[in-house]
C-alpha cells in the first residue's frame, strides 16, 4: 500500500480497527434476518461503533482536527481549518439486509477543500484512497477512469430517491430520461460512496445523483478527481438547500451527461 502521508496513515489505521467490528457485525445479519425483531436496531448500534472507532482514533492522533460524521454530528466544531468527514457505513440498507456492498469513507477537509480521501469495502477487501496531487489507488495500483467516450454506451450508475424526498416524481421521470439514452440500464448499488470509487476505477463510466450528504461523498470527490475524473453539481430547482446534486464521470463523457440532466430539469 503507498501510504505516503501521515494523515493518510492515521485514517487507514482508524478504518482497518473499525473494519473488524463491522466484519464481525456484519456475519451476525444473516442470524437477526430471521428474528422476528429484524436486524434494524442492531445495525444502528452497528453504525454507531464503528463510528465510535473511527472517532476515537482519528483524535487521539489529531484532538483538535473537526470533526463531521453522519451520526455524531460535528465534533470541534471551531476547527474549520483542519476537520475528516465520516461515514461509518454507506449502504445501510444493503448491509441491514446482508447485501456485501457498502462502505467506511473518510475525507479530509482543509480550509473547505477535500484533500484526502479513503473508502474501504471490508467484504472485497477493497480499499479506495487518494491525495490531491499523488493519484488515486486501489489496493497497491493505480487507478483511472475509464475511456469510454459516448454515453449511449457508458455503464451510468445512480441512487435514490430517499422516501422522504419532495422531489420523488422528478427525480424517477429523470431516471426513464437518462436510462432511454444509453444502451445499459442504470445501476443503483446503493452506496454513494462506493458507485464515485467504480466511476475511479472505470467499473462505471458516470454517476449521477441527487439530495446527497456530504459525508457520503466527501472521500469520493477526490479519489474520482485524482482518477482523471470530472465532478460537477447541478443547481437546479430540485436542490434542497443543504444537499448536493452531483454528477461524476470520466471527462469524454460528462458534458453528454450533464446537458442531458439539465435538458431534463428544463422539460419538468
Ligand atoms: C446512502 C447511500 C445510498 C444513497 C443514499 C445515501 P447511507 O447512505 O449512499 O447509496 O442513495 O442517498 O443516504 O444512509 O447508507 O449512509
Ligand atoms: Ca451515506
Ligand atoms: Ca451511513
Amino acid at each position: 500500500m503507498r501510504i505516503n502521508s501521515p494523515k493518510l496513515n492515521i485514517m487507514y489505521k482508524a478504518c482497518m480497527k473499525a473494519s473488524k467490528s463491522l466484519i464481525r457485525d456484519f456475519g451476525e445479519i444473516e442470524n437477526l434476518q430471521v428474528s422476528s425483531k429484524g436486524p434494524g436496531d442492531f445495525v444502528s448500534s452497528a453504525d454507531k461503533r464503528t463510528e465510535k472507532i473511527i472517532i476515537e482514533e482519528l483524535l487521539k492522533a489529531y484532538p483538535d482536527y473537526g470533526i463531521l460524521s453522519e451520526e455524531a454530528g460535528q465534533i470541534n466544531e471551531k476547527n474549520k481549518t483542519n476537520r475528516w468527514i465520516i461515514d461509518p457505513i454507506d449502504g445501510t440498507s444493503n448491509f441491514l439486509n446482508g447485501i456485501p456492498q457498502f462502505a467506511i469513507s473518510i475525507g479530509y477537509e482543509e480550509n473547505n477543500i477535500i484533500k484526502i480521501g479513503l473508502i474501504y469495502d471490508p467484504i472485497k477487501n477493497e480499499l479506495f484512497f487518494a491525495e490531491v496531487g499523488n493519484g488515486a489507488f486501489l489496493n497497491n495500483s493505480r487507478i483511472r477512469v475509464s475511456k469510454k467516450n459516448k454515453l449511449k454506451h457508458s455503464l451510468i450508475g445512480t441512487g435514490g430517491p430517499k422516501s422522504s424526498s419532495k422531489y420523488k416524481n422528478e427525480i424517477f421521470l429523470e431516471f426513464i430520461e437518462i436510462s432511454k439514452n444509453i444502451d445499459s440500464s442504470v445501476r443503483k448499488y446503493g452506496s454513494a460512496s462506493l458507485d464515485l470509487t467504480s466511476v475511479a476505477c472505470g467499473r462505471f463510466d458516470g454517476f449521477w445523483q441527487r439530495e446527497l450528504n456530504y459525508w457520503d461523498i466527501a472521500a469520493g470527490i477526490v479519489i474520482v478527481k485524482e482518477a482523471g475524473g470530472y465532478i460537477d453539481y447541478v443547481e437546479d430547482n430540485i436542490k434542497e438547500s443543504n444537499k448536493m446534486n452531483l454528477i461524476a464521470s470520466n471527462s469524454l463523457i460528462h458534458k453528454e451527461l450533464m446537458d442531458l440532466i439539465k435538458k431534463n430539469i428544463e422539460k419538468n
